[in-house]
């Protein structure tokens, strides 16, 4: 049995309290379909979530700080702190466009993540946990800076390619240390790096308590595969693998600068997942809620990051670590998924697949589309996933339109026209309706598991089985029946109480849809619970408008074009 099911089942039923996130995506560039699928699986897990009337807290924010964002607003002649107000004004408008339901959506440039950070800091540097050591690192000589090692460029060390990067030749797949590179330059001045010394700052991760703890702490993880990926970076034999993680970074940087350390900054990868919980103490400020009463070690509430593959390392190992040596409690869970490939390809902007957001914005495609092709091939799993633009049309047309809508458009009329909008009370106990209703609890729980693609499934089997039902009662034929009305009354009702039960069970993927639907029937936002709450007569439909479109062949076309335009124009300007 998997750990994130054992969990589920030593949780108190009744309310949880659960804070989770999504990464923090960097404030140097725009959304693009790879955020979309981290923010969308997150979105959906504290939607279900919040449907069983548990207390959820979904915190995001923009990553602001380091060398990037600094260079990034040199480059476009304006503060970075311009920079970054710009881009989150962006950012934001653009999850607010998915429906992706942040209750707090912060910035780590924020007074509360300082104050966080420094506390953090000093409370590890009582304990001993903080050290402080020269270390040799390149440096720019005419920009007067250190360079990180992106920044640092040469030709391959083994196949001699020009203007590679430092950790990997995109030539012929090698890495290698930036110290390797054959005639090293700076990616900023163009300038040969010298060697020079400075002092660093060290969280002592290779202390024994930290080996000790993460050694416990890694049982806990949900995927099998970062649970492995821990053990390999902890050691197999116990024997401690790890080493002192470096958080400081030298001045000139956009950051925070470390208390009684002047001109030493603290490196983004420490104030980042700090932001994590400054987002969240401005939220609980706002509302009027006990931060200490989410995140100190007693806490009963849950913690869990969702978080792309390749940041397992910051999430898995430092941070709780961080957290468990500073006097927080470390994370219920991680969970991380895979990356997004474009029609089997990695998304590149030189192929005009790197989608933004705003593009597909722009193209004219519905946000909801993005979100049930998304939620019908995650499957909790770490595994890549691929988006495949034909596949997208055809499976949102058959599924969505085909089955889904197509229940309501083929039955609502009738009920409208023939019986005021009411529909037949006794008919809400029809065996069809109790299969559906009984198939809710394992639904819910693929949506707790994070595996979204068996509940479509099971979504689609069952508006499958309503489709059949409709097929094989003719209600059209009963129509112009004589005596047809009290069978067309039954169909219709079956049909629309399915349909009811159907868009319960999707609100969390189509929570836009869902309202609309809840809207049209004039009841209450639809939850768990209402899965026993049926339509009833009392309470008239209003006549059935067009719920959803279909996707027109050649939209995917305009979308790609658009997108390559606006990449072109960005890359130009
Ligand atoms: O990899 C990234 O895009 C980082 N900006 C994610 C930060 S997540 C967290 F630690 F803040
Ligand atoms: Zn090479």
């Amino acid at each position: 049995m998997p750990a994130s099911s054992l969990h589920l089942q030593t949780q108190n039923p009744a309310q949880r309290r659960i804070f989770l996130t999504s990464a923090l995506p960097y404030a140097n560039g725009p959304i693009h379909l790879g955020h979309l699928v981290e923010m969308v699986q997150t979105d959906i897990w504290a939607r279900a979530l919040r449907m069983h009337g548990h207390s959820v807290l979904y915190i995001g924010a923009d990553d602001t700080h380091g060398t990037p964002i600094m260079l990034r607003a040199e480059k476009e002649g304006i503060a970075p702190n311009a920079l970054i107000r710009r881009v989150w004004a962006e950012h934001k408008r653009n999850f607010d466009d998915f429906y992706i339901s942040f209750d707090y959506y912060g910035s780590t440039d924020s007074e509360t993540n300082r104050q966080l950070c420094e506390h953090i800091y000093r409370t590890l540097e009582k304990s001993g946990l903080i050290s402080a050591r020269a270390i040799e690192q390149a440096y720019d000589p005419e920009r007067g800076m250190f360079l990180p090692d992106r920044f640092i460029k040469g030709a391959c060390p083994k196949c001699n390619a020009p203007d590679q990067y430092g950790d990997a030749c995109e030539i012929c797949g090698s890495t290698y240390a930036p110290t390797d590179l054959v005639n090293p330059y700076s990616a900023i001045s163009g300038a040969t790096p010298v060697h020079r010394t400075t002092t660093h700052y060290f969280f002592r991760l290779s202390d024994p308590q930290c080996q000790a703890f993460l050694q416990r702490w890694v049982a806990q993880l949900a995927q099998p595969e970062a649970r492995n990926k821990l053990r390999e970076w902890l050691g197999e034999t116990g024997a401690s693998k790890l080493i002192d993680w470096d958080i400081s970074r030298d001045a000139p940087y956009f950051g925070f600068e470390i208390p009684g350390a002047p001109g030493k900054y603290f490196y983004v990868w420490l104030d980042a997942p700090v932001g994590y919980y400054a987002s969240l103490k401005a939220l609980c400020n706002a509302r009027g809620l006990d931060f200490d009463d989410w995140v100190k070690p007693e806490s009963a509430a849950e913690q869990y990051h969702f978080i792309g593959k390749d940041i397992l390392y910051f999430h898995t190992l430092f941070w709780p670590a961080l957290l468990r040596f500073s006097g927080f409690r470390p994370p219920t869970n991680v969970f991380a998924h895979g990356f997004l490939t474009i029609d089997g390809q990695k998304m590149s902007k030189s192929r005009g697949t790197l989608i933004t957001a705003q593009s597909y914005l722009d193209a004219g495609l519905n946000p909801e589309w993005l979100r049930y092709y998304f939620a019908a091939k995650l499957n909790g799993s770490i595994e890549d996933m691929d988006l495949n633009l034909d596949d997208f049309a055809m499976r949102v047309n058959s599924d969505l339109i085909g089955k889904y809508i197509n229940i309501a458009s083929r039955t609502a009329r009738f009920l409208v026209k023939c019986f005021n909008g009411r529909v037949l009370d006794h008919a809400m106990h029809h065996p069809l309706l109790e299969r559906l209703r009984a198939a809710l609890p394992s639904i819910a729980m693929d949506y707790e598991n994070r595996d979204t693609a068996r509940a479509m499934r099971a979504l689609m089997r069952n508006a499958d089985a309503v489709n059949a039902y409709i097929d094989a009662e003719k209600p059209w034929a009963h129509a112009k029946a004589p005596d047809g009305a009290e069978a067309l009354h039954e169909i219709c009702s079956v049909a629309l109480e399915a349909f009811r039960l159907l868009t319960l069970a999707l609100k969390p993927v189509l929570p836009r849809l869902a309202q609309t639907v809840e809207n049209w029937l004039a009841i209450a936002p639809l939850a768990w619970s209402d899965a026993r709450a049926p339509l009833h007569s009392g309470q008239p439909i209003q006549p059935y408008r067009h719920l959803m479109t279909r996707i027109e062949p050649g939209r995917m076309d305009v979308l790609l074009a658009q997108n390559r335009a606006a990449l072109n124009a960005s890359l130009l300007s």
